[in-house]
């Protein structure tokens, strides 16, 4: 049975030794993915059984003993129903995904726009078990449906240890939306694959959701991750540890999440322009409540940083944009998350000139 430590509520492999090609284009980079067929028989596979995939490229020069691990998003199935769905889509079935992913963002390989980690080893892991890599039954009694995130996670690790991450001095876990919980929730496990002197933390990029009690439309989200949690049997922990998460936005965006902020879908969900002033109205509230909770989980340790803006905007750190121009109190994201990761300033910033969601949209790089 998996388990999920109390956030979400109050709170939210040595095989295919394939050559990754490479191929150039405007400055981003596609790599090719590869199936870990070897985790088949550990019963580490996805929603539909298939076996769980990846994309890697090697680190070189002063990055040859830097790792950093992203793990991409895609949301929540929360009923049999839903996940049987997505079994037959690309986020519950590797036969179902694009041979290949765009590198780029805090993964490009361009030292110009990502001077920081441009050179390290970068793995690139799939989401398709619907539970932020949390799940874990061993006989499911959903037909043809295999319920199995924490050994994707488990599995990918030691492909990445073999491959050479268990002797990195350096190592991020980071993900974007249900990958950027998983960030949250694994992020203890994936310190202990590292001794105490090696530099190991994790970003949570749009990964920290709120359960805002009381809050308008809470009803909605309590129903919608309390279904997650039980078609996934996943276990309530108390929360206790969360080593530095990094990245939020303070305004939950995608339609889906907005959505459960404002109790269902409107014009609004989509068109900043069209929202009531009802609707801005329990989103600036939502954000308050938002920054509190998250300000009372970051305040026991000084290590946790905080990139907080007011952009109405849901994933970060592959977008090259944002993760170069997107700026909290002068310093662009990529700059706060180095500056941070190599302890050379501490970072949390939240910006408080709106309290309202703004449309960032073009204002990025100008
Ligand atoms: C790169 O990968 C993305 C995502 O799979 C795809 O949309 C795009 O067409 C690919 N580009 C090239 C040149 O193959
Ligand atoms: C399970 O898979 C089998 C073989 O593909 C198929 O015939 C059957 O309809 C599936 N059952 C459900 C409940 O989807
Ligand atoms: C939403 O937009 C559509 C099309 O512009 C409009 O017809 C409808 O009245 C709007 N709904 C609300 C609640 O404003
Ligand atoms: C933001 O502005 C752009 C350009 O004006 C528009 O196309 C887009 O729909 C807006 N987004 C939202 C969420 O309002
Ligand atoms: C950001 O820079 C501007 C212009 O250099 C300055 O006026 C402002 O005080 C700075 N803001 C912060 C939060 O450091």
């Amino acid at each position: 049975m998996g388990k999920l430590k109390c956030i979400t509520m109050d709170c939210l492999l040595i095989f295919t030794l394939l050559v990754t090609k490479i191929h150039h284009v405007h400055g981003d980079t596609n790599v090719t993915v590869t199936f870990l067929d070897t985790a088949i028989s550990k019963g580490a596979v996805c929603l539909d059984g298939s076996a769980p995939a990846y994309s890697y490229v090697e680190g070189f020069g002063t990055g040859s003993h830097s790792w950093i691990v992203y793990l991409v998003g895609g949301g929540w199935c929360n009923h049999i129903s839903d996940c049987r769905a997505r079994s037959s889509s690309r986020l519950g079935s590797s036969h179902l995904m694009a041979s290949q992913t765009t590198f780029s963002g805090i993964l490009d390989f361009d030292c110009t726009s990502n001077p920081d980690f441009c050179n390290w080893h970068k793995v690139f892991i799939y989401y398709c078990d619907g539970s932020s890599f949390m799940s874990d039954i061993e006989h499911s009694h959903a037909k043809n449906l295999t319920f199995r995130g924490a050994r994707i996670f488990n599995v990918m690790m030691d492909e990445m240890l073999a491959k050479g991450m268990r002797n990195a001095q350096n190592a991020i876990l980071t993900g974007t939306s249900a990958g950027g919980l998983a960030t949250i929730l694994h992020c203890d496990k994936f310190r202990k694959l590292f001794s105490d002197e090696i530099r190991v933390k994790c970003i949570s990029d749009s990964g920290f959701f709120i359960h805002g009690k009381g809050h308008h439309g809470y009803k909605s989200r309590e129903q919608f991750f309390g279904d997650v949690i039980k078609t996934h049997v996943l276990i309530f922990q108390t929360f206790i540890s969360w080593p530095s998460p990094c990245l939020q936005r303070a305004h939950q965006r995608g339609s889906r999440l907005t959505s459960l902020v404002l109790g269902g879908v409107t014009n609004c969900t989509n068109n900043l322009k069209s929202c009531s002033s009802t609707e801005l109205g329990i989103m600036r509230d939502f954000r308050r409540t938002f920054i509190r909770t998250l300000e009372r989980r970051i305040h026991s340790s000084p290590k946790r940083g905080l990139f907080v803006h007011s952009c109405y905007l849901h994933d970060h750190v592959l977008k090259s944009d944002e993760w170069t121009c997107l700026t909290v109190a002068n310093r662009t994201m990529r700059q706060a998350v180095a500056d941070w990761y190599f302890d050379r300033t501490s970072f949390r910033e939240i910006d408080t000139k709106s309290d309202s969601p703004k449309n960032c949209t073009n204002s990025f790089c100008l």
